[in-house]
């Protein structure tokens, strides 16, 4: 018989920052149920990666002075590296840049434009450099992008477009039919109302203004722009649409794609649509899961509130920081991130609960029977209760897991735990110690906990394999019979005579007081910078520039960009035009009158209609940017 498949996928990465534990998020979430799935007998592919195309990559690559390529393989390079250090078990790792990606993405455009799904058109409307979004008036927040909140600015150019509006009706009707293909089931309202039934209109799937993009195959100019090329990563990774693409035939369609909340819209209109055009198969969900917040907001660069993963992972472990994603968010909602919330869980169900439940369990193992478990040889009032909940667990993890409810499974299986802890309690183990006549009582009690411990190891491997082997080797078992899934809903398996060693602390227990203190250290001290300096230059290409210091004469808004302010300078004799994307720094009648140093032989270039001839020098450093200055009669040679 051939084995079920399951394909999950999270979004694929801007390797354009650091990512931080909100990104993390999604793709532990993947891990963990791609785990369950392959230990629930599927064969599985997980797929994640990155979007390495775009303006914003451009421009990132370019302030660190590196080619867009080497940029991306330094930083592609460190988020494999986080992936390795947690423990992602992905099956494959796309980037966008690979060939068979552009490749293939050639050729679905060449297919939808061939089909007349892509035409040529002007496109003309409000962008968001950073998000590389497009948007209408009514979109935008305090006429800011809705993304960022950054200033947007008109744009107007020559493009192509997929024929989204054709395909309002048939979302429309999918939603109404299909409502599990979104989750949660808010989300599907949310598209519906705010999208959908507002009208759809075609998408611009091409960029002529920049170049570091997939090459539209049937025009140079243009490359293909954002979610096609993006978007189109899970099926060119399985091999689509070239010959031969046996895990296209055998994966898809996805069983489901985790997105966070704000790519929802992506991932059921534009990538729905865009399968309807290639008339294959949708996939079978999408989960828009919540957000981390920091201090109630989205964590940001810009905002300096990221969470660094490997920091936490350094101080509690890979394994505390995955259970602590999975267990206090729950997936569909947002969640506040604090550090006194990440100590309390992790206190409260780590070490005491489960290191506790071990530890003692494995002392009193030692202490009482000389470490061997010597099997169940009487009965307990406490033990049938204790068989029931820990053998029960099994099929409502597989339930809330079939929901994609990690908080929902983590809780089941903490009851687990926490009805072992309480067997503990119930039947006294020390109090049995003291009575010869009790001592066949006093080995099944233990034995019966060694047994719930390997029950619960075995269910939360997909949420901690570390801690899962740790379990093991304290219980002299090796992967295999016993620790299969499957295995936790049968209680006894463990053979007597079986070692039980004592281990070392699974989950020290934290100072709270300390450990904020510490964390607030880590966070307010300085991050260490490194200083960029470009390559060694002659002097003779030092010599060929030619500054002069200038005075602001007059100074508006460019009519078609809200980056940029048009500056009229008067440079000894001569009245000189430029234009410097500063607009976000100064009101134009803050300017007049300035001295600034002006680079007077670069070539002129247009800026969006208006010409600039050379630029101002500017320091910028965070948030903050200082025109240079010099106090001397303008005209004056700067050398
Ligand atoms: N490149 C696009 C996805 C294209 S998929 C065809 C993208 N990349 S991203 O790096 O900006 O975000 C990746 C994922 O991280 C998104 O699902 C996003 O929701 C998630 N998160 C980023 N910050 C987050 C939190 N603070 N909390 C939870 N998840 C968040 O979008």
């Amino acid at each position: 018989m051939t084995k079920k498949t399951y394909y999950v996928t999270t979004p694929i990465y801007y390797p354009s920052s650091k990512l931080h534990i909100g990104h993390t998020y999604t793709t532990v979430a993947a891990d963990a149920i791609a785990r369950y799935k392959r230990a629930r007998g599927f064969d599985v592919m997980f797929l994640t990666g990155t979007d390495e195309h775009g303006q914003k990559i451009e421009n990132v690559a370019k302030a660190a002075n590196k080619t867009p390529k080497a940029f991306l393989d330094e930083v592609v390079a460190e988020i494999k590296e986080l992936w390795d250090t947690m423990e992602i078990s992905y099956d494959h790792f796309i980037r966008t840049t690979d060939d068979y990606h552009e490749r293939r993405v050639q050729i679905i455009f060449k297919k939808l434009y061939d089909k007349g799904e892509i035409y040529k058109g002007q496109y003309e409307g409000l962008y968001c450099t950073p998000c590389e979004s497009f948007w209408t008036e009514s979109q935008l927040t305090d006429g800011k992008c809705p993304d960022c909140g950054r200033a947007v600015e008109h744009a107007k150019e020559d493009a192509y477009f997929f024929k989204l509006s054709k395909y309002q009706d048939k979302l429309l009707e999918l939603f109404e039919k299909n409502p599990e293909l979104l989750e949660p089931q808010s989300r599907v309202n949310e598209m519906v109302n705010n999208f959908i039934k507002p009208g759809l209109e075609d998408l611009c799937v091409s960029r002529s203004s920049f170049d570091w993009g997939i090459p539209v195959p049937i025009d140079e100019d243009h490359v293909i722009y954002v979610w096609l090329d993006a978007l189109s990563n899970y099926i060119t990774a399985l091999g689509y649409p070239e010959a031969g693409a046996d895990d296209f035939d055998k994966y898809w369609p996805a069983d489901v794609h985790l997105v966070g909340k704000e790519i929802v819209r992506f991932h059921t209109i534009i990538w729905f649509a865009i399968l309807m055009a290639l008339e294959i198969d949708l996939p079978k969900k999408v989960f828009g899961h919540g957000w981390i917040l920091f201090d109630g907001g989205k964590m940001s660069k810009s905002k300096g509130n990221i969470v660094d993963p490997v920091v936490l992972i350094e101080r509690y472990g890979v394994d505390a920081l995955k259970y602590f994603l999975l267990r206090e968010y729950t997936f569909g909602q947002d969640g506040n991130f604090t550090n006194e919330v990440l100590i309390q869980r992790l206190n409260s169900d780590l070490a005491n609960d489960l290191g506790n439940l071990v530890s003692r369990t494995a002392s009193m193992i030692q202490k009482y029977d000389a470490g061997v478990l010597r099997g169940a040889l009487a009965e307990t009032a406490f033990d049938a209760d204790l068989k029931a909940v820990a053998t029960g667990a099994l099929a409502k993890v597989d339930s809330h897991m079939d929901n994609l409810n990690y908080s929902g499974a983590l809780e089941e299986i903490w009851k687990v735990v926490r009805r072992t802890n309480k067997y503990i309690d119930e039947t006294m183990p020390w109090v049995l110690a003291k009575d010869a006549a009790k001592a066949d009582e006093l080995s099944t009690v233990l034995y019966n906990l060694a047994e719930s411990i390997r029950v619960i190891s075995v269910l939360i491997q997909p949420f901690m394999v570390h801690t899962s082997r740790k379990i093991w080797q304290q219980l002299s078992i090796t992967e295999g019979d016993l620790t299969a899934y499957d295995t936790a809903q049968t209680f006894g398996l463990l053979p007597v005579g079986t070692k039980v060693l004592k281990g070392e602390v699974l989950f020290p227990r934290i100072d709270v007081e300390e450990e904020l203190a510490a964390l607030d250290a880590l966070h307010s001290a300085p991050q260490a910078e490194t200083l960029e300096i470009k390559p060694q230059i002659e002097y003779d290409d030092f010599a060929k520039l030619d500054f002069k210091v200038a005075t602001v004469i007059q100074c508006e808004k460019h009519p078609k960009a809200d980056r940029l302010l048009v500056l009229q300078l008067q440079v000894g004799p001569e009245q000189k035009q430029v234009v410097s994307g500063i607009a976000e720094f100064f009101k134009p009648d803050q300017l007049v009158g300035k001295k600034v140093i002006w680079v007077a032989n670069l070539k002129p270039i247009k800026l969006r209609g208006i010409e600039s001839n050379g630029m101002i020098l500017a320091a910028e450093k965070g948030d903050k940017l200082v025109l240079l200055s010099a106090d001397i009669d303008d005209g004056a040679q700067v050398s």
